[in-house]
């Protein structure tokens, strides 16, 4: 059993509408079917690491598991994944875990490990490590891991937000350039990509060790006109089983990041994007070339906004000491 904390009606309503949604997400729950359906044969044992509302490791034990572990971590969850089971007729064959998967200790048997743990940054809600520790303690050899890649696409695209203030009741450049450092979520609906999108990088789970840190991601656009350019949107790329993918781009309850660009000169060129996504050390770094000899190079990461206001901070606590003496 997980470690106990306060547990109140309000925190059963935020868990209960946050799975409601995952349950409402037809695009995410048809791949996961279509993958499972591929993978999960008569007579396997499946694990489903932070199994939610038990939905992927009910549909296993439809599909013919003999047997199905779901782990979670909420206890909240615990009989809802058993009154879920239970209404499929499959309550014998799906057993509760309650408990954080990373500390887990379970015979090394599986044949399938499910984990819908992608978070909308793509890796955020741990899904490395926790294929990681399936490798390496659950799954029998030549067991299968659903998804088994998760990729990060990005493609540019039209401002999506100008950052001006509506109405514009005083001037808020030095609030928009510190903006232009930190990658937001946006609407899918009202996110522009003004090219093809290019995978950045691609993730292999039945091999990527948690310690290694992402590799530095590089593509090259091809944009109409570089003043159209707000910035460049970035989404997850799921491979989930082979022929069973899951873009988050749209259609999801995943939304993509944007992360904002300074205003690039007029005219069409070429945009090429370097990007750390490791979360400590993120930089997005663009440059662009016109096909009339325009140029701009631009670095961007939340840690340059930190350092402009940082200085402040150190000339307030200065004078605030100053100012006790
Ligand atoms: C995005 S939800 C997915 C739920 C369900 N599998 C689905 O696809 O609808 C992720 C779930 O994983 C659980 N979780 C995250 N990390 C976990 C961990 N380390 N151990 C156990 N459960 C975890 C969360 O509590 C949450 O319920």
């Amino acid at each position: 059993m997980a470690k106990s904390k306060k547990l109140s009606p309000a925190q059963l309503l935020g868990t209960l509408s946050f799975h409601q949604a995952l349950l409402a997400d037809t695009r995410r729950n048809r791949a996961f079917h279509r993958a499972l359906a591929a993978r999960v044969r008569p007579g396997h044992t499946v694990l489903d690491i932070g199994a939610g509302s038990g939905i992927w490791a009910v549909v296993a034990a439809r599909l013919g598991a003999r047997r199905v572990v779901a782990v979670e971590r909420d206890p909240l969850l615990q009989p809802v994944i058993e009154n879920l089971a239970r209404e499929n007729g499959v309550g014998d064959r799906v057993e509760v875990v309650c408990a954080d998967a990373r500390r887990l200790e379970l015979p090394r048997e599986f044949d399938v490990v499910v984990s819908e743990t992608v978070g909308v940054e793509a890796f955020d809600e741990g899904i490395i490590a926790l294929m990681e520790r399936a490798r390496e303690r659950f799954l029998r050899p030549g067991g299968v891991l659903v998804p088994e890649s998760v990729a990060l696409r990005a493609a540019p695209a039209a401002p999506f937000d100008p950052g001006r203030l509506s109405p514009p009741l005083v001037a808020a450049e030095s609030f928009a350039s510190l903006t232009r450092h930190v990658p937001r979520g946006v609407i899918p609906e009202r996110l522009r990509t003004l090219a093809p999108s290019r995978q950045l990088l691609r993730v292999d789970l039945h091999t990527a060790r948690s310690g290694d840190p992402l590799p530095l991601a590089r593509a090259r656009f091809r944009v109409a006109d570089g003043r159209g350019v707000g910035g460049l949107a970035v989404w997850v790329d799921m491979g989930l089983a082979p022929k069973v993918a899951l873009q988050t781009r749209h259609g999801t309850t995943w939304t993509p990041t944007f992360l904002p660009v300074d205003p690039l000169p007029r005219g069409p060129g070429r945009l090429s994007l370097e990007l750390d996504w490791n979360v400590a050390r993120r930089r997005w770094h663009v440059e662009f070339e016109g096909d009339g000899g325009s140029r701009h190079a631009g670095d961007h990461s939340p840690l340059f906004a930190w350092g402009v206001v940082r200085p402040a901070l150190r000339r307030g606590a200065a004078g605030s000491r100053r100012g006790r003496r």
